[in-house]
């Protein structure tokens, strides 16, 4: 049988600040408890960058170097690096060219997505459709977001969803059948004003009126949010499976951004799909944004075979929101 050629996912990689920050340690800045937060939300700790000489493009760069460290590839062969975030180092330059920098990506080109917590879904489908179209060979797709910058640790609402991270998949071409195989992407500009850090941009430019009023941090109605996160999951999966005739025990593994633990619940009982086949690693990370996901590859890898069926779905501010649907493939092993 002649398979089409796919983009398959070929390595993976990760990284987390090694400084934790406990529900706890929380109790001492805001009034919360860990109970509260264990209940509402399933978060236990988040990882935070404490070293202010790093920055995003430092997690991403980190990332990077732990996939190629344990595929062996040359970073001298990568061709593109598409960095999702929504916290680069700085407005200008973009975070991707500091990344190629930083992890001796000496030959690629790059660039950064910003669609939120749905950032590097969006960006694995356009580095598969570089692959795809066969004028590139190995793209680099990371998700890397630094929220303790943007997170104000006196608002309780906000400050104990969010934590630190980057993870980095690497997409070659396949001609087994394995690979991305559809996605379903949607966004709702409705949405825009329910989760926003709007500040330091083109309509509120940084002064001291915007830090006084706290436009620099994240701010968010959610209970907004969490309808219609449950909502746009639910549905692009839905519509994803009916398009490629699938049904829900024909899928090995959903892996959904990591934004509240309840919101991965019900969209798991709305779809029927059993929760021991949802991947969750919120109780350590807490909401990373673009790097939830590619996080979530990283830490259950080892559990995906050639040829499982994977529902990933993501959903975050603007709205942005979509499901992709992929078969997994088979990684590099390290060259000793
Ligand atoms: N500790 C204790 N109490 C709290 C806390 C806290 N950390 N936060 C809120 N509360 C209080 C509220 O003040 C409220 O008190 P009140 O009734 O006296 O007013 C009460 O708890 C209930 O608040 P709700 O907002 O109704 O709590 P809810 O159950 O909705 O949970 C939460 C809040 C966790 C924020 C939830 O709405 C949520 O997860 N929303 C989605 C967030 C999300 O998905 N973001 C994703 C996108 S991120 C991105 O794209 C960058």
């Amino acid at each position: 049988m002649i398979h089409k050629r796919n983009a398959t996912i070929t390595a993976v990689g990760g990284y987390v600040p090694d400084t934790i920050l406990t529900n706890k340690m929380l109790e001492s800045y805001v009034d919360t408890s860990d109970e509260w937060i264990t209940s509402r939300t399933g978060i236990k700790e988040r990882r935070i960058l404490s070293d202010i000489t790093l920055a995003t493009s430092d997690m991403a760069a980190f990332a990077i170097k732990d996939l190629l460290h344990e595929s062996g590839v040359d970073p001298k062969t990568i061709d593109c690096l598409i960095l999702a975030t929504s916290t680069p180092d700085h407005i200008l330059a973009p975070a991707a060219t500091l990344v190629c920098e930083k992890a001796g990506l000496t030959i690629a080109w790059g660039f950064d997505l910003n669609a939120a917590c749905s950032g590097f879904l969006y960006a694995l489908s356009v580095g598969a459709s570089f692959i795809e179209s066969n004028r590139y060979h190995k793209i680099l797709v990371v998700g890397a977001d630094q929220m303790s910058a943007i997170v104000n640790y006196e608002d309780r609402n906000t400050c104990v969803l969010f934590g630190d991270g980057a993870g980095a998949v690497l997409l070659e071409s396949s001609s087994d059948g394995s690979g991305l195989i559809d996605n379903v992407f949607k966004v709702d500009g409705k949405g825009s004003s329910s989760l926003s850090v709007s500040g330091g941009g083109s309509l509120y430019p940084a002064s001291l009126v915007t830090v006084a009023d706290k436009k620099h941090f994240i701010q968010q109605d959610g209970k907004n949010v969490f309808k219609n996160a449950i909502l746009g999951m639910t549905s692009t999966c839905s519509e994803i499976m009916e398009r490629n005739q699938l049904d829900t025990a024909m899928i090995d593994w959903i892996i959904p951004h990591q934004a509240n633990l309840r919101i991965i619940e019900a969209v798991s009982k709305h779809l029927d799909f059993p929760m021991d086949k949802v991947k969750v690693n919120i109780q350590k990370y807490g909401n990373t944004t673009a790097a939830t996901i590619p996080l979530c590859l990283w830490d259950f890898k080892e559990d995906f075979k050639e040829g499982d069926k994977l529902l990933i779905t993501a959903f975050g501010a603007g709205f942005t929101y979509g499901s992709t649907y992929l078969k997994w493939g088979k990684l590099h092993s390290k060259i000793i």
